[in-house]
């Protein structure tokens, strides 16, 4: 079966980002030249996904918009003649099909996922994480849905990480097998404590669940943090049938972090058409000058 739906949870309150989050959705913080949210929603376009649906809360009306058609932006950009910048805004509005729904508690990732149950029914679906930028040349959702095709189970997408950074993050542990960068999940852990694991596969925000997913949420139990995690679930499903967990070609950064955040900005900039090569230019003069 074809995977058609992505979800994407930005109900998250972007505490790791405040003060710049407390008036604005941390997924419209800007890169470069558009907000974060955009890169992902263009990645899942690129990868042949037909809709997302977004799990938003309060105060998050500002993806809804940015997405959306805005009459009297388009009725100025005509009387101004700016066609090209007209052009562009028409473009992200007819993207792709959007639906939202909300998550009216703030009960964790488990949770989230679980709120879009009624939109994405009883098939297999994607799960993009709003803060995970992935940069590579082949979309990373595209290279897990091509995986898909080939196995026809789920898939979290996972990266190696230093061992004193495991306690971040969902980490997987597996076996390797025939297919490249590919492993069959034996166990997995949500942030586990330092030394308690052996395994360095991080999980990145980057899913392909079977709808079974649904049914073992509405039973999952608070976990890590007090939150339903969506990891448990996933461990849950994995003791059920088999899962992968698929080392992606490309860069990741988490653009929920301040750090991860300026990295992107560089980086993107640095490969941007029409600012990569002054932005480079100025980067050695001001690295001469430290
Ligand atoms: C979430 C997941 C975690 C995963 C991480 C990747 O955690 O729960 O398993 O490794 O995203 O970004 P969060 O960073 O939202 O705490």
């Amino acid at each position: 079966m074809d995977v058609r739906k992505a979800v994407i949870p930005v109900a998250g309150l972007g505490t790791r980002f405040l003060p710049a989050t407390k008036a604005i959705p941390k997924e419209m913080l800007t890169i470069v030249d558009r907000p974060t949210i955009q890169y992902i929603v263009e990645e899942v376009v690129a990868s042949g996904i037909e809709q997302i649906i977004f799990v938003t809360s309060e105060g998050k009306s500002a993806i809804e918009n940015h997405f959306d058609y805005n009459f009297q932006l388009d009725h100025v950009l005509k009387e101004k003649n700016k066609v090209l910048l007209g052009k562009e805004l028409d473009m992200i509005s007819n993207l792709i099909d959007i639906v939202s729904v909300r998550q009216k508690k703030p009960l964790g990732l488990g949770h989230a996922i679980w709120t879009a149950r009624h939109i994405v029914g009883n098939e297999p679906f994607m799960v993009c994480l709003g803060d995970d930028l992935v940069s590579s040349n082949v979309p990373c959702a595209w290279q897990m849905l091509e995986l898909f095709r080939d196995v026809g189970e789920s898939i979290v997408a996972v990266q190696r990480v230093p061992a004193d950074q495991t306690f971040q993050y969902g980490i997987v542990e597996g076996e390797a097998n025939d297919r490249e960068r590919t492993y069959k999940v034996k166990r997995m852990v949500e942030k586990p404590a330092p030394g308690t694991t052996g395994s360095d596969l991080a999980i990145i925000g980057r899913y392909i669940l079977m709808p079974e997913i649904f049914e073992i949420l509405s039973k999952t139990t608070p976990g890590h943090g007090g939150e339903i995690q969506l990891t448990d679930a996933l461990l849950a499903l994995s003791n059920r049938r088999e899962m992968y967990a698929y080392e992606f070609e490309g860069t990741r950064f988490d653009a929920g972090d301040k750090f991860g955040y300026l990295q992107a900005i560089v980086s993107y900039a640095l490969r941007h058409d029409e600012l990569g090569d002054a932005f480079m230019g100025y980067l050695k003069e001001i690295v001469k000058t430290l």
